[in-house]
């Protein structure tokens, strides 16, 4: 079954969602909402889609500080919604939106797209199925090549990091050892011009799972090489490693040593096919299929940033439960 979908935000995620459906069996584009005109964009205001009987769906690629209010409105106008992440900027939040998708029975999925990355889901089913043993530790490294814009960090709090690129990691966490987190803790500095004084750049976590596994997440805006993505879960029989992604797997050798090409600039290139599969999977949530990450997965990755943001401002362990 084909379903119309309506883009909401036209930015760097929304352009990209736009031009994937034309790849997605099931899903076509039916407009593209923005307050700022622009090319592809057909409405000003995202409220005029609420009514729309051609549109079924919406993909939310708006400013993270309006998902939970637009999830909210979606839902109760009976469209699906995948919301990119975060799910919402406050707890509270999330909650209203994800009781608003249960009431208005509606698919909601979240766009923690690294889960959909073909690395990681290799490394998760090495882990499944028994192949590393029990998980003792899981070793994540993720760096941007460069900070966001003035234009993007302004207004924004000094814990954006743990909310903007942390949650992905803290969500593999949970995705690769299948397991919930229950602690976290985090140091953050501010060591790089991003022009927002004390905005955190750089920061460790590290966080707890259920069953005791340990997991540590190195993350910082900077690296010179291009967008550095390693995951690592060590477990009793062995170890499952997910490397960096190269433009191809020539060496060049000569008298200053061993050249193999650096990793994908960014995001947009690194995470090309990993952003398409998972609107084939919310159109298969659309069919009936199980959604594959969750509003309760947006929630508690959401939960999980929080805490290392509070870890980091009040040098402390932060437990999950005591962030309600
Ligand atoms: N999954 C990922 O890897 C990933 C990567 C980048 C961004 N994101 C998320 O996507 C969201 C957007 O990020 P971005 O980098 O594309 O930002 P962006 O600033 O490039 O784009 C945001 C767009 O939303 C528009 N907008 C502002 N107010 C609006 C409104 N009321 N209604 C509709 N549109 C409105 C802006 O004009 C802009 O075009 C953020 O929540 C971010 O966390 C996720």
């Amino acid at each position: 079954m084909t379903h119309r979908v309506a883009v909401v935000g036209a930015g760097r995620i929304g352009r990209l969602h736009a031009a994937n459906l034309a790849h997605v069996a099931g899903l076509d584009l039916g407009a593209v909402a923005d307050p700022e005109p622009g090319e592809g964009v057909t409405v000003a205001d995202w409220r005029e889609l609420l009514d729309r009987t051609d549109v079924d769906a919406v993909i939310l690629g708006s400013p993270s500080a309006l998902h939970a209010e637009q999830v909210v409105a979606f839902a109760g106008a009976g469209k699906h919604v995948f919301c990119e992440k975060p799910i919402a900027t406050d707890l509270a939040s999330a909650d209203r939106a994800l009781a608003a998708a249960d009431a208005g029975g509606i698919v909601l999925q979240v766009g923690y797209n690294r889960r959909f990355d073909r690395n990681y889901a290799a490394v998760r089913e090495a882990v499944a199925s028994g192949r590393v043993g029990r998980p003792l530790i899981v070793r994540i490294t993720a760096r941007d090549p460069e900070p966001p814009s003035p234009a993007y960090l302004e207004g924004r709090g000094p814990e954006t990091i743990f909310v903007d690129t942390t949650s992905h990691d803290l969500d593999l966490v949970r995705f690769v050892t299948g397991e919930d987190i229950v602690e976290v803790s985090a140091r953050g500095s501010a060591l790089l011009d991003t022009g927002a004084p004390g905005m955190v750049d750089t920061a460790v976590t590290t966080a707890v799972t259920e069953s005791g596994t340990l997991a540590t997440i190195d993350n910082t805006w900077r690296s010179a090489y291009g967008y550095d993505q390693r995951l690592e879960v060590h477990g009793t029989d062995g170890t499952a490693l997910a490397a960096n992604e190269r433009r191809d797997t020539t060496t060049l050798a000569d008298g200053s040593g061993f050249h193999i090409p650096p990793p994908p600039y960014f995001f947009l290139d690194r995470y090309a096919e990993s952003f398409v599969t998972e609107l084939e999977s919310f159109a298969a949530a659309l069919d009936g299929a199980p959604v594959a990450v969750t509003g309760r997965d947006g929630r508690t990755a959401l939960a999980a940033a929080q805490a290392a943001a509070l870890s980091a401002a009040e040098s402390r362990i932060v437990r999950l439960d005591e962030l309600g």
